[in-house]
């Protein structure tokens, strides 16, 4: 169980590619048992953010602080020792390890920590509170694609770190697996965790407690940017709410 309050905050982060400014002015405090969404239009930079929050890309400006260590003067190695204490990443794809079973490649994070054998029953214990209890042994090219997005959620929860940053978890699902990834994921924050989602999803989005909008490079309410298209439609996969048929049901095994 994730203890005490812990905070990620950016502070004026700022972000080119080239000549082309992506990220001109975000300033964002979140703490653990808070869930906050994030949309915006294809290619506002919504991916670039998740990275720079978890540690895995740099900041051209401005400051990064993790559980109250300012992070832009730290070695990489110290960074990514930080990285694996705080943060569970889920990548848009999946990324999971080809040659392993579900169970290791939950395990990986744990492996990296010098904690593998201590995790593996609370790793096997996500993967049945997910529906997957009987893919432990299967290779993720076994898996449909709803399957191998839950074996990446167990994987960044297995260390049980205080921030969960998904980066459009439902993408590609249909609306009853990707009500089923949402609700888990919305679960999170009663559990301690705090949840970062970057989604498309505008009924998920409007289901966190912060609801925010990458537009031109700045971060904003999303109340507040409500009348412009903050949703990219062409990418949209899910508009209405999903979570209306899924709600009461519970996480099976069959995508
Ligand atoms: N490694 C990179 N090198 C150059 N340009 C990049 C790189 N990563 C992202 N970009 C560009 O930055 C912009 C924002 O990308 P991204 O953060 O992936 O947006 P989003 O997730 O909102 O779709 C896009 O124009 C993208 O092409
Ligand atoms: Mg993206």
């Amino acid at each position: 169980m994730v203890s005490a309050t812990t905070f990620l905050e950016a502070r004026g982060v700022r972000r080119s590619f080239g000549t082309d400014p992506i990220l001109r002015d975000v300033n964002l405090c979140i703490r653990s048992g808070e869930s906050v969404s994030i949309t915006g239009p294809s290619g506002s930079g919504k991916t670039t953010l998740l990275s720079i929050l978890a540690l895995l890309l740099k900041p051209d400006a401005g400051e990064v602080w993790v559980a109250g260590s300012e992070t832009s003067s730290l070695s990489d190695r110290e960074r990514s020792r930080l990285r694996n204490q705080f943060f569970g990443y889920v990548f848009q794809a999946t990324h999971l390890v080809g040659s392993l079973p579900v169970l290791d490649n939950v395990l990986v994070p744990a492996l990296i920590a010098g904690s593998g054998r201590g995790r593996r029953d609370y790793a096997r214990s996500l993967l049945a509170g997910l529906g997957l209890g009987n893919r432990e042994n299967h290779l993720p090219h076994m898996l449909s694609l709803g399957q191998r997005r839950r074996v990446a959620l167990a994987r960044a929860l297995v260390l049980e770190p205080p921030f969960i940053l998904a980066d459009e978890p439902t993408n590609d699902l249909d609306p009853r697996r990707a009500g089923q990834i949402a609700e888990f994921l919305l679960g999170l924050p009663a559990r301690g965790h705090a949840l970062v989602i970057v989604t498309h999803d505008r009924a998920l989005a409007n289901e966190a407690d912060i609801r925010l909008d990458l537009h031109d490079g700045v971060l904003r309410d999303a109340a507040e940017s409500s009348d412009e298209p903050s949703v990219d439609e062409t990418e949209a996969a899910v508009l209405h709410d999903p979570f209306a048929r899924v709600r009461g049901t519970t996480l099976d095994d069959q995508q």
